[in-house]
């Protein structure tokens, strides 16, 4: 069953950020606000180079903010007299596919993160590891390489290794942006499956407005850099959901709605001479 979530809610209070490579100033993010609730997948889409990873980095504690705050769970993360949020096991970032030790079995890689952190012993921490992979679907392949497991398992490990120190918040970047789109679908279906059972609130950037409305319970369209939220896209498509949802009116709508604000702004991006667009 499904918990009810009670931690993750982020706040975002006019951040901006903004670089300073050799005294040159460039502004990615401007006056960003933006509340993401405990427990809601809050899907981030917007032209290349606006400013998305600026933020998650900022969330994540990788880099400053130059001015405005966030909180999570009403803690300051970052904000005036603290530029960067301390990186902590309450939030963890989902990185590109090929994240996992390719020396370690899939136990081991799951089991890695507690271990070199000192809060759980090794033996605790490989049965963790061991009952998140057979809630995953990987009960079989715990003693399997990462290079003897199909992508779709090794992808399905590394979301289990994000979870195991019980995260507030799952950080994504793109991290699908490769995958062909079978594959891709099976991602999506592992991931909602995990956030149905966990409920972790997640701060997922795509450039794919169907995988955004797909796993999204809110899609925030940013503007072209610097970023700032130009339109929140509502998706009131009941959970559980899988492959059918894609092909239903609603969902064709509300891909469409958010198209037109990202269209809007990937325009503005390419008018001002942006090099890429999402
Ligand atoms: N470390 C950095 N130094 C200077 N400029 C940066 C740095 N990182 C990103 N930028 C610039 O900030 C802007 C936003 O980048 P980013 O957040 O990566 O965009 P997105 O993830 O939306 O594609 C871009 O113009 C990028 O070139
Ligand atoms: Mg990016």
């Amino acid at each position: 069953m499904a918990e009810t979530a009670t931690k993750g809610a982020i706040s975002i209070r006019n951040v901006t950020k903004i670089y300073d490579p050799e005294g040159v100033n460039v502004m990615a993010v401007d006056n960003c606000s933006l509340e993401i609730a405990a427990g809601e997948v809050c899907m981030i889409v917007g032209p290349s180079g606006c400013g998305k990873t600026t933020l998650l980095n900022a969330i994540a504690g990788f880099h400053s903010v130059t001015k405005g705050e966030i909180y999570l769970d009403g803690d300051l993360l970052c904000g005036a007299g603290k530029p960067i949020a301390e990186q902590g096991a309450d939030r963890v970032v989902v990185f590109q596919s090929g994240a996992l030790f390719p020396w370690k079995t899939l136990i081991d890689n799951v089991a890695y993160g507690p271990i070199v952190q000192g809060v759980m012993n090794k033996s605790d921490a490989r049965d963790k590891a061991a009952d998140l992979l057979a809630e995953a679907g990987l009960v079989d392949v715990g003693n399997k390489f990462p290079g003897e497991v199909s992508s779709g398992m090794a992808r399905r490990a590394e979301i289990v290794r994000a979870l195991i120190n019980d995260p507030k918040v799952l950080l994504l970047d793109e991290p699908y942006r490769a995958m062909d789109s079978l594959t891709k679908s099976i991602m999506h279906e592992a991931l909602l499956e995990v956030y149905d059972r966990t409920k972790v609130t997640i701060f997922f950037i795509t450039h794919d407005l169907e995988e955004a409305i797909f796993l999204g319970d809110r899609v925030v369209v940013m503007t072209t850099r610097p970023a700032k939220t130009k339109k929140i896209v509502d998706v009131n498509i009941p959970r559980p959901r899988d492959y059918k949802t894609l092909s239903s009116e609603e969902f064709r709508l509300l891909v469409g709605e958010a198209k037109d604000a990202v269209h809007e702004e990937a325009i503005k991006a390419f008018e001002a001479g942006e090099r890429e667009l999402a």
